[in-house]
């Protein structure tokens, strides 16, 4: 039977959010000015995250999606990174910023980062709405994030307990309910 969650503790709310992602957005804006960079939303997680972003950042930035194969129903990374949907565009000379959700073990940015190098890009800069740098595996040089958080399981804003909450307008961590008694045994 699939484990059960449930919402334990607001982190942050839709207002700290709001600020905080203007702040990145004037970030941006200050630091891209006159080039059109690429922003790439890392699906499924970061399309809020986007959403906001881009609304707020003034330079003519265009826009790209990239999916990669999500943990599956549990709260662990398998490590695995697959690609489920590729870029539109050719990046080759191209500014891009990568948005993501949340940044964990690193290991999908890491392989992102290599790949798009070797596709030809001028530059690459990571923009993470989340840093849970406790659970890094490798280094990662995030030049716009969010906010740090612990090493927990969070929802909301994009983010996703398999598929679920991705609408709240707040971010909170979760918990994992009692599971059910195991069924009792008919022969030893
Ligand atoms: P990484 O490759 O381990 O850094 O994984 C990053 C991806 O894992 C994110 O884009 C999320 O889709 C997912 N992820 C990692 N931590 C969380 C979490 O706390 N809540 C929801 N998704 C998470």
């Amino acid at each position: 039977m699939a484990d059960k969650y449930e919402i334990q503790e607001i982190l942050f709310t839709e207002e700290q959010i709001a600020s905080r992602v203007g702040e990145l957005a004037d970030m941006i804006t200050g630091d891209f000015e006159g080039t059109a960079p690429l922003m790439v939303g890392i699906l499924k997680g970061a399309f809020i995250f986007l959403a906001d972003l881009a609304r707020r950042v003034r330079v003519p930035a265009e826009f790209d999606f990239m999916a990669f194969s999500s943990y599956g129903s549990g709260t662990k990374t398998s490590g695995v990174v697959r690609v489920l949907k590729d870029l539109s565009t050719d990046i080759a000379g191209r500014h891009l910023i990568l948005v993501e959700d949340i940044v964990d073990s690193g290991l999908t940015l890491s392989y992102l980062l290599r790949d798009l190098k070797a596709r030809g890009a001028a530059s690459l800069s990571i923009c993470a709405l989340l840093n849970k740098e406790v659970a890094r595996q490798v280094d990662l040089p995030i030049r716009y994030e969010g906010f740090t958080i612990p090493d927990v399981f969070v929802v909301g804003y994009g983010l996703d307990c398999a598929e679920q909450y991705r609408n709240l307008p707040y971010i909170a961590s979760v918990k994992k309910l009692a599971g059910e008694p195991p069924a009792p045994r008919l022969f030893p």
